[in-house]
């Protein structure tokens, strides 16, 4: 573990609306913070998806993304297309996967299917320059994936709900619960970053170490 980082609750909580009916390529309510004086360094978040809709498109992607200016685009998250057996997911479930966006493309971690009320555990952790996805359900690793952008320098966080080609949007709520953010130096400006989509709740940002080593739960 880095010898001194930031640990930030941000937030609890955050429901994210939904995207009102859509002709293409468009992105529903976000939640977002950044860019961060030093180096995003790890996250961990509770994600739960929600109901998809029930005339699936190609595609809907939801997804908790880091990354800086430069770097590649870690992103966990669930995927709805028009035709979901890849991943053997039912026409009321969602495909999962680690995912990374960067050079050389799209990469996936192995896929499972979930249900829209299953709380999904991600978390993106730095060793080196390496950065691991490790996706978990009800305690059990479903997937993971490795990428190699190293400390993400004045990065930012946010949550995507990404809708391509004929999606026609979300149907339901989507939820991102105790997410914490560790930065590699103090940033105490770090919530003052905060974008916020229309229809987005959350409840605010919490520090408490100032900088310092140590653990704070909402
Ligand atoms: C993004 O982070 C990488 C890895 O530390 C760094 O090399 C790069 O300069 C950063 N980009 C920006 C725009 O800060």
């Amino acid at each position: 573990m880095h010898p001194a980082f930031v640990k930030f609750i941000a937030p609890a909580c955050v429901l994210a609306g939904l995207i009102s009916s859509v002709a293409a390529d468009t992105w529903g309510p976000a939640f977002s913070l950044g860019p961060t004086k030093g180096a995003v360094i790890g996250t961990s978040t509770t994600f739960i998806p929600g109901t998809p809709p029930a005339d699936a498109e190609t595609g809907l992607y939801l997804w908790i993304g880091i990354s800086n200016a430069t770097s590649g685009l870690i992103q966990s998250g669930v995927d709805q297309d028009a035709d979901n057996s890849y991943c053997g997911a039912t026409a009321t479930e969602w495909c999962l996967s680690a995912s990374y966006f960067g050079v050389g493309g799209q990469f996936n971690g192995p896929y499972v299917a979930v249900s829209g009320d299953t709380e999904i555990g991600i978390a993106y952790t730095l060793s080196g320059q390496t950065w691991t996805q490790t996706v978990t359900v009800g305690g059990k690793v479903v997937s993971t994936l490795t990428s190699e952008d190293g400390p993400l320098l004045n990065g930012g966080w946010g949550t995507g709900t990404e809708c391509q080609q004929n999606c026609k949007g979300t149907t339901s709520i989507q939820k991102y619960l105790n997410s914490v953010i560790y930065l590699s130096e103090p940033d105490e400006s770090f919530p003052n970053t905060l974008g916020v989509g229309q229809g987005v709740e959350y409840t605010p940002m919490e520090t408490t170490d100032g900088g310092r080593n140590r653990a704070y739960y909402h």
